[in-house]
């Protein structure tokens, strides 16, 4: 497989300037699960590392959370909305159909000079975002660009399906980069793939053109997320990892040189295994799934929020975000804070 890399030459740089997380309030505990299905806290907590998720109420939306993310993104990058040039918003659980939760989110937080669109890359999304978002603002075409993960997804989760309920969560995360002349500050590099041909193994089938809604479907648990969780399990830990000896390779860096490992939060397990195959010391793997679940493409930016806010990451510090999901789609950004 090829790789389609971006090693930034020191021109320009995509820096980050702000991040901002929104989790609704109303939470599933792992307790609470077992009233709906036959499982237990024990199996759930060492299988995936998950102890709870939060949970959209009635009125909550992908866009009511994304558009609180951002505020929240751009009060902490000092700015305003009208200052926003592009929005890309990566999410599995749009608003509706069309238009996109993008146009959404920048009617809700006045981003009226922002041209915005959505991306569909499962849980990839935010990665694919930064690296769609790093080329526009290293080149300078634009001042700044703000990428944005958001998933209602316990709104297409099968709650019949034990297997699959209680790893979801929803959601949203935002970063926004700025173009700067600031060094090696900013994203070093990003990388992206693709294997369309892996479409089975993580899917939603319902309501789109292959299955409209004009047409009764085959079976009723098409509309909810459908997982082969064993072999995703598999192939992520594969992915990950090569994913992250190119980063290193391309950039010329050691695992040692790696401040802090934000990887989607899929599951704790894969994340450990991932870690300890590359030789990651467990204090810089950033795992926050036991609060929040598998949020999809809003996991890495409520992670890097989360991170931050924790004060865990200090100005010079090397940080990698690394993704792999549905498509199958898999990428990485790493990036100089
Ligand atoms: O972000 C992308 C989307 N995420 C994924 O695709 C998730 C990736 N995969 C995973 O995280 C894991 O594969 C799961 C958490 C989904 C499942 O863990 P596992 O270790 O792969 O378990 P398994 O599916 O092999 O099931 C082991 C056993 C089975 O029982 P038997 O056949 O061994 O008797 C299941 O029936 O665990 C049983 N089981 C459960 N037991 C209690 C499955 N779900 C549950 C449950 N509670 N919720």
């Amino acid at each position: 497989m090829v790789s389609n890399p971006t090693v930034q030459t020191p021109k320009r740089r995509a820096v980050l300037a702000g991040t901002g997380s929104f989790l609704p309030e109303k939470t599933l505990t792992n307790e609470d699960l077992t009233k709906i299905v036959d499982t237990n806290d024990e199996w759930i907590t060492t299988r995936t590392g998950i102890k709870t998720r939060h949970v959209v109420s009635e009125g909550e939306t992908t866009a009511t959370m994304a558009a609180e993310a951002a505020r929240r993104a751009l009060a902490d990058a000092g700015m305003e909305p009208e200052e926003l040039e592009l929005i890309i918003l990566a999410t599995i659980t749009p608003e509706m159909v069309f238009p996109s939760t993008a146009c959404f989110v920048q009617d809700m937080i006045g981003a009226k000079n922002a041209w915005a669109f959505d991306l569909s890359a499962a849980c990839s999304g935010f990665v694919y975002g930064l690296s769609i978002a790093q080329q526009f603002v290293s080149s300078s075409q634009y001042k700044n660009a703000m990428v944005i993960g958001a998933e209602t997804l316990t709104r297409i989760t099968n709650y019949e399906d034990r297997a699959s309920c209680i790893l979801f969560g929803d959601g949203a995360g935002a970063a926004i980069v700025k173009s700067a002349n600031e060094g090696s500050h900013g994203i070093m590099y990003s990388t992206s793939f693709s294997d369309g041909s892996g479409w089975t193994s993580l899917n939603c089938t319902a309501y789109g053109s292959r299955n409209p809604a004009s047409k009764p479907l085959e079976d009723p648990s098409m509309v909810y997320m459908n997982i082969n969780g064993r072999e995703v399990y598999q192939t992520a830990v594969r992915r990950i990892v090569e994913l992250v000896n190119e980063c290193l390779e391309k950039c010329e860096l050691s695992i040692d040189d790696i401040a802090m490992f934000i990887p989607h939060q899929m599951n704790a397990r894969i994340i450990e295994s991932v870690g300890k195959r590359l030789k990651f010391s467990d204090d810089r793997i950033f795992i926050n799934i036991d609060k929040f679940g598998n949020t999809s493409a809003a996991s890495i930016p409520i992670a890097l929020d989360d991170c931050r806010s924790q004060g865990l990451l200090k100005t010079g510090d090397i940080i990698l975000l690394v993704a792999f999901g549905g498509g199958l789609t898999w990428g990485a950004n790493v990036l100089q804070i």
